[in-house]
Order: structure tokens, then sequence, then C-alpha cells
């Protein structure tokens, strides 16, 4: 097992088998439970692993400590890709006392019918394992109401949870250190705004709990284990939690026979040629909203369109607008495009998600297209591409 510093040992395991994490999300290159155990005069596990890695975590631990026991398991959050193996763990370890807050408690019950008479802890509480202190830090909604982070205070380590996470298997390596962490930065972004993404303002008020705390090693239950891009990763994680983004577009549509795709590529030529440098086209249809909505959360300028269909707006579009939507985003310049066949509904739509739901800044006039791209068209398109190139580059 990887020793990450003075007597902490990285427990945890790969998953390369799930195909969409939470049933939503893809994982190409998979994803790691993460959970460490400190090896003191009370040993002290920081999470569980997903129960369908229970033998694997089991196996890790004894490679750290034999047969000894395990006096303190601390649950930093119970979504169960962390808590899973917590009622079998209990059964291999009878006399393991889990520690949480007061919410963590209700969840165990809820979860797995565990009645656990644990040792509760509050914001700034602590407990010595013996050359290790750990101290608590609630941080509510980061992104469950029970989630907490654990600082051990000697090796200036944080067991933080979900929060500097991402997607990707660890392959081999632990440490950032050990591994070419290239695979892990648009994986960070996405993990974020997929499963982080609404909530912002906890996420920032986490980090304001965490200013000025040294940290030497950031432990998170996904991903690598951050040292030498501590700075790096704190500050992806407070520009995307202020919604800040980078001068780019996401032009993103949806298209039955391509009329619409069309009026989509000549807008995102209009913007290039007006000097948009990050421009990315999506059809909706075709590419997994995870990767849409990390390129929302990247970039500033977003023009979604899309054909009217059964008299409404195409459902793929209607999805997408309703995930950008639940993650209250800020700060976006909006603007949209849609076509019909017979009867016009979806550019309507389109307008009425803008105004009731995302609250972006309109910017150009929609276009809609009836059947086919008439030159008419053509330049309206270009006109939006260009009054949003100017936006973005404040030209
Ligand atoms: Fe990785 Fe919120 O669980």
């Amino acid at each position: 097992m990887t020793e990450i510093t003075n007597k902490i040992y990285y427990v945890g395991v790969n998953d390369r088998n799930k195909n969409l994490f939470e049933g939503l999300w893809p994982l190409p290159n998979g994803v790691s439970y993460n959970a460490y155990l400190i090896d003191d005069e009370k040993v002290c596990l920081i999470d569980t692993v997903e129960v369908d890695f229970f033998t694997q975590f089991i196996e890790n631990i004894r490679e750290v400590i034999g047969d000894r026991k395990i006096d303190y398991l601390v649950v930093n959050h119970m979504e169960p890709d962390h808590s899973g193996s917590l009622a079998l763990l209990k059964k291999y370890y009878p006399e393991i006392q889990i520690v949480g807050n007061k919410k963590t408690f209700g969840m165990i019950q809820g979860f797995y019918g565990i009645e656990e008479d644990g040792i509760e802890v509050k914001n700034g509480d602590s407990i010595e394992l013996g050359a290790h202190t750990l101290n608590f830090v609630l941080t509510p909604m980061v992104h469950w109401p029970e989630t907490m982070v654990t600082l051990e205070t000697t090796s200036h380590v944080l067991f933080s949870g979900d929060a500097f996470g991402c997607f990707g298997a660890l392959n081999g390596g632990v440490i950032d250190s050990q591994i070419n962490c290239d695979g892990f930065w648009l994986e960070m972004v996405r993990y974020y705004s997929n499963i982080v993404g609404k909530y912002g303002t906890p996420v920032q008020n986490a980090l304001k709990k965490l200013e000025g705390v040294q940290l030497d090693y950031i432990c998170a239950t996904h991903g690598p284990v951050w040292h030498d891009y501590i700075n790096k990763v704190v500050d992806i994680y407070d520009r995307l939690s202020r919604y800040e983004a980078e001068e780019g577009l996401v032009i993103c549509y949806g298209t039955m026979y391509g009329n619409t795709e069309r009026m989509a590529e000549v807008i995102a030529r209009a913007a290039s040629q007006a000097g948009v440098k990050n421009v990315v086209l999506y059809n909706v249809s075709k590419t997994h909203h995870s990767y849409i909505l990390r390129d929302v959360f990247r970039y500033r300028g977003l023009i979604v369109g899309a054909p009217t269909y059964n008299t409404g707006l195409y459902h793929e579009m209607d999805v997408l607008l309703s995930e950008i939507a639940n993650r209250d985003m800020k700060g976006r310049l909006f603007g949209w495009f849609g076509s019909y066949g017979w009867a016009g509904k979806a550019v309507e739509k389109i307008g009425e998600w803008n105004e009731q739901r995302l609250h972006f800044e309109p910017v150009g006039t929609p276009v809609e297209m009836k059947q086919s791209l008439t030159p008419e068209v053509k330049a309206q398109c270009e006109e939006l591409g260009r009054a949003m190139a100017e936006k973005l580059c404040g030209k």
C-alpha cells in the first residue's frame, strides 16, 4: 500500500467496470474510490469504498495493519460510493467507533439500518490518535448536507471527501508527484460540473474555512492525492465554484436532418472569424451531456439551437437546458436559434428557458429558420455569431 506520509496510507480501490457514475455520467477512464488509513496508537480509517470492492478494500487494510483492530472510522461523506462498505466493515471490526456529525448518524441508520452509538463531532472538534491529531471541519452541502472534511494537523493532510476530487482511475501511482496528471485536469472540471456544480456557494464557504490552513497533502475520495499541485486544484475549485469562466464559446445543437446543424456551423464560423479562439460545437444527441456541461462551466459564451419537435422543443435540448439550469450557473452570455418544418416553437421555448430558469445575459437576436438555410437566415446566424464574439472579446 502507498504510504502518503508519516504512516498515513492509501487503501482505496479502482473501478474500471462501471459505465456510468451515479447511473448518469460516463467513466471512460474509470474512477477511484479513495480511503485512507492512519496507523497510530489508535488506528483510524477515513471513509470506506463502494461495497462491490469490499474484498479488495479489506485486503488493502490488512496489508497495513495485519490483524490489529481499527479503532475509528471517520465518515466524511455518506454517499454510498464512500459509505457502501460501512455495514460489512462493522461485521469485520465490531468494536470500530464511527466518527461523524449530527447528520451522519441519521443517514447511517437510513442507508444501513445501523443504530450507531458513535462519536458525534462538531465543527472544530479534535480526536487524538497518538502521534496524529484529527480536526473536523463541517462543510455542509459540498454536495450533501452531512459533508465534512478532516484535517490531520501534525502532517498537514486534508481528507477532503469529494472536494478536489476528479474522475479517472489511478493507474499505479497514487500521489500526483508519482504520475503524469495531464489527463486529470479536464476530468476534474467534468467531475465538478456534473456532481458538485449546483453547490458553488457551499464550496466557497468551505474554501473560506480552510483559508490560511497549511496543507501539504489533499486526500480526496476520487482521483490522485494532491501534493505538488495543491495550489492548482484549490484554484480550479475556487474558480469553478465562483462560476468563473474563460473566454470561449459552446455551441450546442439538436438536429434531425442536418438543417439546424448548418445554422450552428455558420454561427461558429462567424464567431471564430470575429476573434473567438475557443469555440466548441456539440450535437446534443451525440455528445453526452456530461461533456457539454463541463464546457459550459469552462466557457463564458453559450449558444444553443434545436428543431421544433411535437410542437415543442427537441427533447434532448430540453434535458440539457434542465441540467444547466439545475446548476444555478451565473455570468454566462446566451444566444439561441432554432428551426421548424411547419410550426415554429423551439426558439420560443428556448427563450422561455432563459427567462424563467437560466437567467443568462441574452446576446444578439434569436434566429428562427423555416425548413432550410436561406441567404437571409444565414446572414442572421452570422450576425448572432458576431454579436457573441463582440461580447466575449469586448470589441
Ligand atoms: Fe463520491 Fe458524493 O460521492
